[in-house]
């Protein structure tokens, strides 16, 4: 599968997402090659990744411009044997736009805020773009665009609340059951390139990442 995570509120998660979606694929039972691509040229993603040599994952940081486009990495890369997780910037609309194109799965990362749930007008427009493109015939098939809510507090409503929000605001747009939850371990695993997996196997976020790579592959299988 071809996945981007992909929101332009910054900070909503998604290279947190991405480096434990990425190791989680690459730790699986079936031992998959995995492909990081990091269009953010902050490259955090590729900062925590890069601090172990791990087999069957390649990293790669793409660009704006020729030759190192999210598309132009893309081609050199076996995708039926190789998941690709693309980690895009929030200031890059156009970055955004192609990694979706691009891609079977978008991800949505959205916080438990309203004003997170306010800032999601441009991610949507790209991934609406995208959609009319499919029906009009011009590219095979949208991808999958899903959103996942991320860094919910125990113990409080707002996490329902921001789902029943985006329900009436984004009908079309489908929401993970998998939700993840504001837990020290996503940030202390950093600190030793881990994810949260590796760092803490029995923690409640380990257990979220396994859910999401789980229900990732559901709807990714149910898609085809
Ligand atoms: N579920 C979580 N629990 C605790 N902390 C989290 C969680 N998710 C993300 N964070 C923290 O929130 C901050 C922002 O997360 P992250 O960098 O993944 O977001 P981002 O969308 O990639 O940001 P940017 O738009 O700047 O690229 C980081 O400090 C990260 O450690
Ligand atoms: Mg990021």
């Amino acid at each position: 599968m071809i996945v981007t995570l992909a929101s332009r509120k910054g900070g909503s998660g998604k290279s947190t997402i991405a480096i434990n979606l990425t190791l989680v694929l690459l730790g699986g039972r079936l031992k998959q090659n995995v492909a990081l691509i990091d269009a953010d040229e902050q490259r955090s993603s590729i900062n925590i990744l890069k601090r172990y040599k791990r087999e069957n994952l390649t990293i790669y940081g793409a660009t704006i411009d020729k030759p190192n486009r999210p598309s132009d990495i893309l081609k050199t890369i076996n995708t039926k044997n190789t998941h690709v997780i693309f980690d895009t910037a929030p200031h890059s609309q156009e970055m955004m736009y192609e990694c979706a194109l691009k891609s079977s799965l978008v991800i949505i990362p959205v916080q438990p805020s309203l004003l997170d749930v306010d800032a999601l007008e441009k991610t949507i427009k790209a991934l609406l773009t995208i959609r009319t493109l499919a029906e009009e015939g011009q590219i095979q098939k949208a991808p999958e665009c899903y959103f996942i809510i991320n860094r919910a507090k125990a113990g409080t409503i707002l996490a329902y609340q921001i789902k029943q929000q985006l329900k009436k605001m984004y009908p079309n747009f489908p929401i993970m059951k998998t939700v993840l939850g504001e837990r020290e371990v996503y940030k202390q695993s950093l600190f030793t390139g881990q994810s949260v997996m590796e760092y803490d196997r029995k923690s409640d976020a380990a257990q979220e990442i396994k859910n999401l790579a789980k229900e990732l592959n559901g709807i990714y299988h149910k898609g085809k």
